[in-house]
C-alpha cells in the first residue's frame, strides 16, 4: 500500500489523528491515546511564496475560476465530496459539495463481489460503514493482504452490491469530526452510476457542469481478484456519454499501468497521475520496478507521465514542504517542473481542522478546532496550481476567490 506522508510530519503529535483520515480503520496502527490539545504550537508569520499577480488573466476551462495565464481554470474538488461536513463518499457528501460550489465531486472506486463499481475509500468498509453491527456478516470478516499490508475487515469484493446496500456509512474520524457523526446511519453506499446520475440530476438544476473526477483504488489488488475496475469504469463513462476529451472528467490513480492500461481500452478523457511524498506505485513494486514517485516527479518521469495523462495530483507537502517545526517551508520546483511538461496539477488534500494544517496556520490547541484554512490554500494558490482537492469545498470557493482577487 502507498505510505503517503501527505499532511503530518512524523514528529507532529497529531499524527495519528491526521494519518487516520486516510488509513483504513482496521490497518496497522500504533497504540496512541487520542490527543485533544495540540502541544506546542507556533504562530509564526505566513510566508507568501510568490505573486498573486499571474491569477489575473481569465482561465477558459469549462467550469471553475480563473486561471493563470494559459492555464486551465482553477478547480475546487470535492475530495470524497463534502467529507468536512459530512461522512465521505455518500450521495449527501456529494451533493453538499455541489451545493457549495464545487467545480468537480471525487469518487474512489472499489469493486463488488458481483462487479459492481461503488464509492470507498478503500476496499475495507469496517472503518467507514456500520458492518461490524450486521451479525449476518460477522463471518465475513478477514485478514487479506492489501497491497503488501495485512489488514483485517470487511472487504467489498466479498460482498454483492445488495449485501452492501444493508448498511450504511459512518465518520471515519469521529474524534475530529464529531459534527458528522449525526448523519452516522443514514446514508448508502453509492454506486459510480447513482454519482453521475446526481451529477447529471444537479448540472442541470444548478445550471453548470459538475465535473466527476473518480479514482482507480488500488488496480493490481482488484485485477488479481480477477474483479478489475478498467473496463467497468470505461464502459460506465461510455454509458453516460462521459468518454470524451471535453468532458467534465479527470480519471485518477496512484498506480501507473492502469492509466495506460485504460487509455489502450480507449478512455477518452482527461487521466491524471497521483503522486505521494514516499514510496511507490504498487504495481510498479509488483512488477519489481524500482521505480518510485520519487522518480516520477523528476523532468524525465514528468515527460513520461505527459505521453498518457493530463496532469498530476501530488500530494501538497510536494509543493510546499513543512520544516522540522510543521510549518511551511520554501516551495519545490514541481509547479514550474509539471507545466513545462505539459500537466496541470491538483495537489491534495486541503483540510480546515488544525490536525490537518501546518504548524504556522493553525488557530488555538485543540486538535478538532478550524484554523487558517483560507490562508493555507491562498498561499498554495499563488504557487501556481491549477486546482485543489478539499473536504472543505466552501473553504476552497473562498480561498480561490481571494487568491483571483488579488
Ligand atoms: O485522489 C486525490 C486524493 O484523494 C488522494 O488521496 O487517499 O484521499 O484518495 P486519497
Ligand atoms: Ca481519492
Amino acid at each position: 500500500m502507498e505510505r503517503r506522508t501527505e499532511d503530518f510530519p512524523a514528529e507532529d503529535p497529531t499524527a495519528e489523528d491526521l494519518a487516520a483520515a486516510d488509513r483504513p480503520a482496521a490497518a496497522p496502527r500504533r497504540a496512541i491515546g487520542r490527543r485533544g490539545v495540540i502541544a506546542g504550537l507556533a504562530a509564526a508569520p505566513v510566508l507568501v511564496a510568490a505573486s498573486a499577480s499571474a491569477a489575473a488573466a481569465t482561465g477558459s476551462g469549462p467550469a471553475g475560476g480563473q486561471g493563470a495565464p494559459g492555464r486551465p481554470a482553477t478547480l475546487v474538488i470535492g475530495h470524497r465530496g463534502a467529507s468536512g461536513y459530512r461522512p465521505e463518499h455518500t450521495l449527501a457528501s456529494y451533493e453538499l459539495a455541489a451545493r457549495l460550489g464545487a467545480d468537480f465531486v471525487e469518487p474512489d472506486l472499489v469493486v463488488t463481489k458481483d462487479g459492481h463499481l461503488v464509492c470507498r475509500h478503500e476496499p475495507e468498509i469496517g472503518g467507514t460503514t456500520n458492518v461490524a453491527d450486521h451479525p449476518e456478516f460477522a463471518a465475513r470478516k478477514v485478514t487479506k493482504t492489501l497491497d503488501g499490508v495485512a489488514l483485517t475487515g470487511w472487504f467489498t469484493e466479498d460482498f454483492t452490491l445488495a449485501e452492501l446496500k444493508t448498511l450504511r456509512a459512518k465518520e471515519r474520524i469521529p474524534d475530529v469530526r464529531q459534527h458528522n457523526t449525526l448523519y452516522n446511519g443514514r446514508f448508502e453506499i453509492p454506486t459510480l452510476m447513482e454519482v453521475l446520475d446526481l451529477r447529471k440530476r444537479l448540472s442541470a438544476e444548478l445550471g453548470r457542469q459538475i465535473g466527476v473526477y473518480p479514482e482507480t483504488k488500488h488496480p493490481t489488488y482488484f485485477q488479481k481478484a480477477g474483479l478489475a475496475l478498467e473496463k467497468r469504469l470505461l464502459d460506465t463513462l461510455v454509458r453516460y456519454g462521459l468518454n470524451d476529451k471535453n468532458a467534465p472528467v479527470f480519471v485518477q490513480s496512484f498506480e501507473t499501468k492502469n492509466l495506460g492500461q485504460l487509455r489502450k481500452l480507449g478512455l477518452k478523457t482527461r487521466a491524471v497521475q497521483l503522486l505521494s511524498a514516499a514510496g511507490a506505485p504498487f504495481d510498479l513494486v509488483d512488477a519489481g520496478d524500482p521505480r518510485t514517485y520519487a522518480d516520477l516527479i523528476t523532468p524525465a518521469g514528468l515527460k513520461t507521465i505527459a505521453t498518457y495523462a493530463n496532469g498530476i495530483g501530488p500530494d501538497k507537502n510536494q509543493i510546499i514542504p513543512r520544516d522540522a517545526g510543521g510549518n511551511l517551508a520554501t516551495p519545490t520546483t514541481l509547479v514550474a517542473d509539471a507545466h513545462k511538461a505539459g500537466l496541470v496539477l491538483h495537489p491534495y488534500t486541503f483540510r480546515a481542522e488544525n490536525s490537518f494544517l501546518p504548524a504556522d496556520y493553525r488557530v488555538g490547541t485543540v486538535a478538532s478546532d478550524y484554523g487558517r484554512a483560507i490562508d493555507e490554500q491562498v498561499t498554495f494558490l499563488k504557487t501556481g496550481i491549477d486546482g485543489l482537492f478539499t473536504d472543505n469545498t466552501d473553504v476552497g470557493i473562498l480561498a480561490r476567490a481571494a487568491f483571483l482577487g488579488g
